[in-house]
Parts: structure tokens; C-alpha cells; sequence
């Protein structure tokens, strides 16, 4: 199915989402998070697990970040496979962002497979830049690329001439 992101509209995720996302979930990551996984961010009183809905009933994609204090993390991000490459992710991540600068974050932070080129270029995209590596942390041993989007170095400076 492809779809237009004219009608898409990205919702709190509710527990009635969670058959749809393991499904995408298990269609795009070797080690796919549970049902429980889910059900625990929507528990989670630090997390804000978001969904893209084609209509009222249709998942898209999904993404669940956390913010902690001053710092915002992106654990799980994914769009449906025919959905892809739509801006849906970009969508998803732009609000994901927009709505940890509305809670004070400083920096929102990710860990993507170096292999991962569509989604490194999906982050580079809106600013996130590399900040490290994190050895054999995927469980095939490949490492893991920190990201980091800062919201100081993105501010507009309120003395600039
Ligand atoms: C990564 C992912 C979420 C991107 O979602 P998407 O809706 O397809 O991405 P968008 O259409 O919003 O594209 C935004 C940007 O991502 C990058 N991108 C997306 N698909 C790409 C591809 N196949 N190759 C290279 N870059 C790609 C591009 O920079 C694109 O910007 P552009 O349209 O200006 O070129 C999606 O590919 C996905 O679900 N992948 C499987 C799960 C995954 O890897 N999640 C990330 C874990 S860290």
C-alpha cells in the first residue's frame, strides 16, 4: 500500500496500536521488541511513545522516546515497509524533537547501526550529529553510532545583530 502523508496524523500511542507495531517491529529489526516492551513505554511515567496514523485505525509507524531531566533518547523508531521513504520517519522524529524542547531538554540522544544509511541519513538530516561509538552493542557484534541532536546549537541567539 502506498500511501499519502496528507491524511497522516501522529497520536499518543494506545495499547489497541500495540498489534500493528509489533508487526512492523518484527519487520524491521533482527531482535524486535514484545508486546511487553511496548505496553512498558506506555506505562513509563519518563516516556512519550508516539504513533503515525494513516487513518484512525491504520498504524504507519510509531517511535518511542523518553525524556529524563534534560535529556531526551530516542529508543525505537520504525515505518511500515510500503509506507517508507514517504517522510513519515522524518515527521515522527521532528515531533519527537519538537516535543523534548517543549519539556526542557538539552539534547536528544540515539544509538543507530553504522549499516543503518537510511536512518543515519534520516538523523543527520535534522541535525543530529555523531558523538561516538559504543563497541558490539547490536547482537550480530556490530557497534552502535551515538547520535546526538543539541537544541543550544539549533537556537536562534536572542542578541544576534
Ligand atoms: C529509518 C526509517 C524510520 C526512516 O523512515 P522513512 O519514513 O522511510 O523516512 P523518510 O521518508 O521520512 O525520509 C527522511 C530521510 O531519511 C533518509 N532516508 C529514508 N530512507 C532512505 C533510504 N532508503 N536510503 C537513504 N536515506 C534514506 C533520507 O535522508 C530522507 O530524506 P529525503 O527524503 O530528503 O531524502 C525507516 O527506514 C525504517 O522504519 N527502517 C527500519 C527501522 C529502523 O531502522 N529504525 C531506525 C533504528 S535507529
Amino acid at each position: 500500500m502506498k500511501q499519502s502523508i496528507d491524511t497522516l496524523a501522529i497520536w499518543p500511542m494506545r495499547e489497541a496500536d500495540i498489534e500493528q507495531i509489533i508487526k512492523i517491529e518484527s519487520a524491521s529489526f533482527p531482535r524486535p521488541w514484545t508486546r511487553d516492551h511496548f505496553l512498558q513505554e506506555l506505562r513509563s511515567p519518563h516516556a512519550f511513545p508516539l504513533v503515525a496514523m494513516i487513518s484512525e485505525n491504520v498504524v504507519a509507524g510509531y517511535v518511542c522516546p523518553m525524556q529524563l531531566l534534560d535529556e531526551g533518547h530516542i529508543l525505537d523508531i520504525a515505518v511500515r515497509p510500503d509506507c517508507r521513504g514517504m517522510g513519515i520517519g522524518r515527521l515522527m522524529a521532528e515531533k519527537v524533537l519538537d516535543e523534548c524542547r517543549k519539556r526542557g531538554a538539552e539534547f536528544v540522544s540515539l544509538e543507530v547501526r553504522p549499516s543503518n544509511t537510511a536512518a543515519i541519513s534520516l538523523y543527520e538530516g535534522l541535525g543530529f550529529v555523531v558523538t561516538g561509538r559504543r563497541k558490539r552493542y547490536y547482537e550480530n557484534g556490530e557497534d552502535a553510532v551515538l547520535m546526538e541532536y543539541r537544541f543550544d546549537t539549533c537556537k536562534e541567539l536572542p542578541d544576534a545583530v
